[in-house]
């Protein structure tokens, strides 16, 4: 168990990939803080789960996109735990809105709750993991879309490209407190985020036909991920993100 004794913040972290990410901590040893905004039974359900595993766990009512609220959060976690050494900047939502009509309050809703909350989640514990001494691990899930277009989802990506940036920028500027920032970068995974593709047979074999590796990915398969780049297997990583995409970002047709 590598994570054994640490403390992780996963936001977004009662469903999708985020629940799957903690599962994945807990099993490596990880005593978990689970944030989450809505369905506080899924997170009930997670934190018997994450007890049943041998760890321990808090779920904080938190949105993120308040600088106040993800203060809160991490109040909860050091309360709780002393201390946290990982953080996973999870929480997401997209639009799948054209940049024709996408709406001022669309936007900010995206941006908000992708890249303002990876944005002050990375501060808060940049600053946690500095006060407690030792360094400690950023991870934020992004996506493929922080590089590769989508056309009609926008604003989406803006908020992936600016988390590739804050991962660039805040990996080099915190590397002297041995804080290293990481970037996962999921392809089309089967989560809630993806349900309506799911439900459309035409729109998934689309999808699925431009994934080389021919499907969708399952949570659990970026969360191992996550794990090993919390682990200290992954010490030398930083600034950078690693893409679990099933090699959809180079998906050529041959021609
Ligand atoms: C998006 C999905 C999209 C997938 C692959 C994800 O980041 O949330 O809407 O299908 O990338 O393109």
């Amino acid at each position: 168990m590598s994570l054994k004794g640490k403390v992780a913040i996963v936001t977004g972290g009662n469903s999708g990939i985020g629940l799957a990410i903690v599962l994945e901590l807990a099993r490596q040893g990880a005593n978990i803080v689970i944030d989450y905004v809505a369905h506080p039974e899924a997170t009930e359900e997670l934190e018997k789960q994450v007890h049943a595993l041998g760890d321990c766990v808090i779920g904080v009512k938190a949105d993120v996109s308040q600088v106040a609220e993800l203060q809160n959060l991490f109040a909860a976690a050091v309360k709780e735990f002393g201390r946290v050494d990982i953080m996973v900047n999870n929480a997401g939502v997209e639009t799948r809105t054209s940049i024709l009509d996408t709406t001022e309050a669309q936007y900010e809703k995206v941006m908000n709750i992708n890249l303002k909350s990876a944005f002050f989640g990375t501060q808060l514990a940049a600053q946690q993991m500095i006060q407690q001494g030792g360094g400690g691990r950023i991870i934020n899930i992004t996506s493929v879309h922080e590089d590769w277009p989508m056309p009609g989802n926008t604003a989406y990506c803006l908020s992936k490209g600016g988390m590739r940036m804050l991962t660039r920028t805040a990996g080099v500027e915190l590397a002297p407190h041995n804080i290293l920032v990481v970037g996962v970068g999921p392809g089309a995974v089967a989560t809630p985020i993806n349900q309506s593709t799911m439900q459309n047979p035409e729109l998934l074999r689309k999808l699925n036909s431009a994934i080389p590796l021919g499907r969708m990915a399952r949570p659990e398969e970026i969360a191992t991920l996550v794990a090993f780049l919390a682990g200290d297997g992954a010490s030398y990583i930083s600034s950078t993100t690693i893409f679990a995409d099933g090699g959809i970002m180079q998906s050529s047709p041959g021609l």
